[in-house]
């Protein structure tokens, strides 16, 4: 049952309901784009399939760029689509200068690329630097060299501890589950040194003292921003520099969605939500000196080309340091990403966030859903608060989908009307949920089979796009070939029957990314509404001449007469007396 709605009266002007006279966070000035972009992940081998092999590939995605101009988005993010045998879906790279077959060729990359331009959208490449493939030249050097050698130098090969070191050189697990060590056969067949694979064993990390990685990952960058490109989204950002000596780490290992495996080691008070990784393969202080080197290298080329950090790293003050004035542009906010859909833990992860980064002089880089992690429209629909499982399975409860598509389109209007900037990942524009019932026999991601089956893992948020909802494989390519099977409910999703839908969910985020634009959200302001500033349920903020109310009470939140509403994320209700109400779960953005 309902209760009573919360009443805002008064008439709206800044010294009334809609007051905010708490400043959090000032305007930035900058003027770089990256500061207040809307960067939308394209993840390359679900987007759109041209050439009908299931997969998709670079035509698919610029035969399908037009979508995204329409949507509003200032730049596209490609996850990787170089050379690579797919053991974790090209984050395996075997060649940092090749275009996968899989995907198509350079000629095809240079076409995506001037393609975009032309409709004035920036594109990020994904680079790899942790970690090579297996089949990378180098570490098939590295094996064939043996011990000792200048290749293997290039890796962190060690020596095995234990009699004759058959045991591993120290305690590390992988990220996907298992340990972080891999033996070698040597040339002679005898059993021989290891090496070190935070990820899967096809993807050895490189050792990152050694100034040959340095020389060489200069040269990708520039191979990259010659050919165009506007920056970098950089994988592991955090992991590359390991402790002098690699020591065993007891602590909890922060599985590859952010979950913990081990002991949670619970939330500082900044708004950190126990997502980072940490212990002597993690955020240790060397990896700014790359990064300091590298801002260099993109410093000389034009058009404020941009590094963004992949980095899993607590308490928000640490990540802060990935984004100081001469090192990253920007780096994910996994923090606001894990927080559970709660007025108080949301408040404090924006003012923490906000605080952090201000204080070096950087802006927030928001994100809800990526293809690490369960897409936000399942997450939030999941009724545990803040629980965000690696992946689900058909056994597993199920998300609730209205609810979860409900509270995703408020937690987006939530996010797009944060200053800063926002990542958008494929798919979400339409509302899209998981699959959450994958057979496992389709399963592909790494952590599945490195947990031995324990861990649904990452494959449920990779499915192909629905572009046409009466077409076979809902029009992702020619053949109706999909990699993995679409779940049937996808057909409600497809782009084709929202497009031009009032209220659509693909209609919302236009409207959303318009106004966001017209209103200059993005390097904007934020002042919480004096009304909801500790509220249990409802977070409100001021943005400029744009008022967000996200209402996550279960009574409604009336707005006051005088205030135009720009973008809701649902149905807002009209009262006996006219008056216009916040459902639950539901934002609104007013211009008061
Ligand atoms: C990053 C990527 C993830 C990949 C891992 C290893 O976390 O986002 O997809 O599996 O790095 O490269």
């Amino acid at each position: 049952m309902e209760e009573t709605p919360v009443t805002i009266t008064s008439p709206s002007t800044a010294v009334g309901p809609l007051a905010a006279s708490t400043l959090v966070h000032a305007g930035q000035t900058g003027g770089q784009w990256w500061r207040d972009a809307v960067i939308y992940q394209v993840y390359p081998r679900s987007f759109a399939d041209a050439d009908g092999d299931g997969v998709g590939d670079l035509r698919g995605i610029t035969s399908r760029l037009d979508h995204l101009a329409a949507l509003g988005v200032d730049a596209v993010w490609l996850s990787p689509f170089y050379r690579s045998p797919q053991h974790d879906a090209g984050y395996d790279v075997a060649d940092y200068r090749q275009v996968d077959p899989l995907f198509g060729t350079l000629e095809d990359f240079d076409e995506l690329l001037a393609t975009a331009h032309g409709l004035g959208i920036r594109v990020i490449v994904d680079l790899v630097p942790n970690h090579t493939s297996s089949e990378h030249v180098w570490f098939q050097e590295a094996l064939a060299a043996g011990p000792g050698s200048p290749e293997r130098a290039r890796y962190l090969f060690r020596d095995g501890r234990g009699e004759h070191g058959e045991l591993e050189p120290n305690n590390w697990r992988s990220i996907f589950g298992g340990n972080a060590w891999t033996r070698v056969t040597e040339a002679d067949g005898t059993p021989g040194q290891w090496y070190l694979h935070l990820f899967d064993s096809t993807q050895p990390d490189l050792d990152w003292t050694n100034p040959e990685v340095h020389a060489e990952f200069e040269q990708v960058l520039r191979f990259w921003l010659d050919r165009g490109v506007d920056g970098f989204r950089v994988d592991v950002a955090h992991g590359m520099v390991k402790a002098d000596g690699l020591p065993d780490w007891d602590g909890s290992v922060a599985m590859v969605d952010g979950s913990v495996d081990g002991t949670d080691p619970g939330a500082p008070e900044d708004g950190s939500t126990g997502a980072g990784n940490s212990g002597p393969a993690f955020d240790q202080d060397g990896v700014h000196e790359i990064y300091r080197a590298w801002h260099r290298v993109l410093a000389e080329y034009d058009g404020d080309r941009a590094l963004v950090a992949e980095a899993w790293v607590e308490p928000l003050s640490r990540l802060a340091r990935y984004v100081r004035p001469d090192e990253m542009h920007q780096a994910f906010n996994f923090s606001f990403l894990t927080t559970a859909w709660k007025a108080g833990p949301l408040r404090t992860v924006l003012a923490g966030s906000l605080a952090a980064n201000d204080a070096v002089g950087a802006p927030t880089t928001w994100v809800l859903s990526n293809h690490d992690v369960v897409r936000h429209a399942s997450r939030l629909g999941l009724g545990v608060d803040g629980e965000r499982p690696n992946g689900l399975f058909a056994t597993d409860p199920q998300p609730d989908e209205a609810t979860g598509l409900r509270r995703a389109r408020a937690a987006t209007l939530l996010m797009l009307g944060l200053p800063g900037s926002a990542y958008l990942y494929q798919g979400e524009e339409l509302g899209l949920p998981d699959h959450t019932a994958l057979p496992d026999e389709v399963r592909q991601d790494p952590a599945f089979f490195r947990t031995a089956g324990t861990e649904a893992g990452r494959d449920g948020c990779r499915i192909p796009l629905p572009w046409q909802s009466d077409a076979p494989g809902f029009g992702f390519g020619p053949t109706g070939a999909t990699w993995l099977p679409q779940p049937e409910s996808y057909g409600r999703y497809a782009a084709d029957v929202q497009t031009g839908v009032p209220g659509s969910t693909l209609e919302t985020y236009r409207a959303a990314l318009a106004a966001r634009r017209a209103h200059r959200l993005g390097s904007g302001t934020l002042a919480w509404l004096d009304a909801y500033a500790d509220a249990d349920d409802v977070v409100a903020y001021r943005n400029g001449d744009v008022v967000v109310i996200a209402n996550l009470s279960n009574r409604p939140v009336v707005v006051p007469r005088s205030a135009e509403v720009l973008v809701a994320s649902g149905d807002l209700v009209r009262g006996l007396n006219d008056e216009t109400s916040v459902p639950t779960d539901t934002t609104v953005w007013l211009r008061a």
